[in-house]
């Protein structure tokens, strides 16, 4: 069962610009996005990675959001990561440690990239939204970004992806397929097939929290093979102890 069941060089290219104020009325409009820009060299990544950072920990365009906030969760790994994890927003925990899936879902997501041979450090991991969606009037609970905050805070992710320019990008659930490519088609149906974000290969799977709710091992045993496509595409070894993850039980 699998445990889920865990470079440098020379400045080319100068941080780019700060990401243009969007109204909060625009839409989601992801494939009009740019191409990618040419790659950085490490060195310039971290660079322009600190800065957006920077850039981001002070945004203020989501004025409810703002004021509920207790940090912007910008995102976590290393800038020279392969692989890409996008979920959709932080939770109570993540508000509060200021770092993206920390939470269960977070500790499960942990696990999954385990079970691939990776660990957090060598991966990089974001959401579409880099603030807590508010919830007035309650203590506990989350609740899904809405569009006007996704097309407000998706340029923050698409400059990420920009100076990341991963390999391939793992979407957790509806909520991560919507913010980069538009697409309200539905999880289940793109689940395991793999789509084209900006020319970066995409699999989109299910959400971990989705796997906390449902504890089937089917369910388990389709991320998994989502996650085993992935590790081709990059080329990863598979063992054959990884291939048969959920298989006797499914
Ligand atoms: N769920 C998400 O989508 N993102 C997090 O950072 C935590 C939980």
């Amino acid at each position: 069962m699998a445990r889920w069941a865990r470079s440098s060089g020379t400045p080319v290219t100068p941080a780019t610009p700060p990401v243009a104020p969007l109204s909060v009325s625009a839409k989601i409009q992801p494939l009009t996005h740019p191409p990618l820009p040419p790659p950085l060299d490490p060195a310039a990544r971290e660079a322009a990675m600190a800065e957006l950072r920077i850039q981001a920990l002070a945004c203020t365009r989501c004025p409810n959001l703002v004021s509920s906030r207790k940090s912007v969760v910008f995102g976590v790994g290393t800038v020279h990561a392969r692989l890409l994890f996008v979920g959709e927003a932080p939770g109570a925990d993540e508000d509060i440690q200021g770092e993206p899936f920390v939470g269960k879902a977070g500790e499960l997501l942990t696990r999954m990239i385990g079970a691939m041979g990776l660990s957090r450090a060598d991966v990089y991991i974001a959401n579409i939204l880099k603030c807590r969606p508010d919830t007035p009037g309650q203590t506990s609970g989350n609740r899904k970004p809405t569009t006007d905050e996704m097309a407000t805070c998706i340029p923050w992710l698409h400059r990420q992806v920009d100076i990341l320019q991963p390999a391939a990008i793992v979407a957790l659930g509806a909520t991560a397929v919507e913010g980069l490519l538009g697409k309200t088609l539905g999880i289940t149906k793109l689940r395991g097939s793999w789509q084209d974000y900006r020319g970066i290969p995409l699999m989109p799977t299910y959400h971990p929290a989705y796997l906390l709710r449902n504890q089937a091992v089917t369910e388990k045993r389709k991320v998994w093979e989502d996650l085993l496509s992935v590790m081709e595409r990059l080329e990863l070894p598979i063992s054959a102890k990884q291939r048969g993850y959920f298989l006797s039980k499914a």
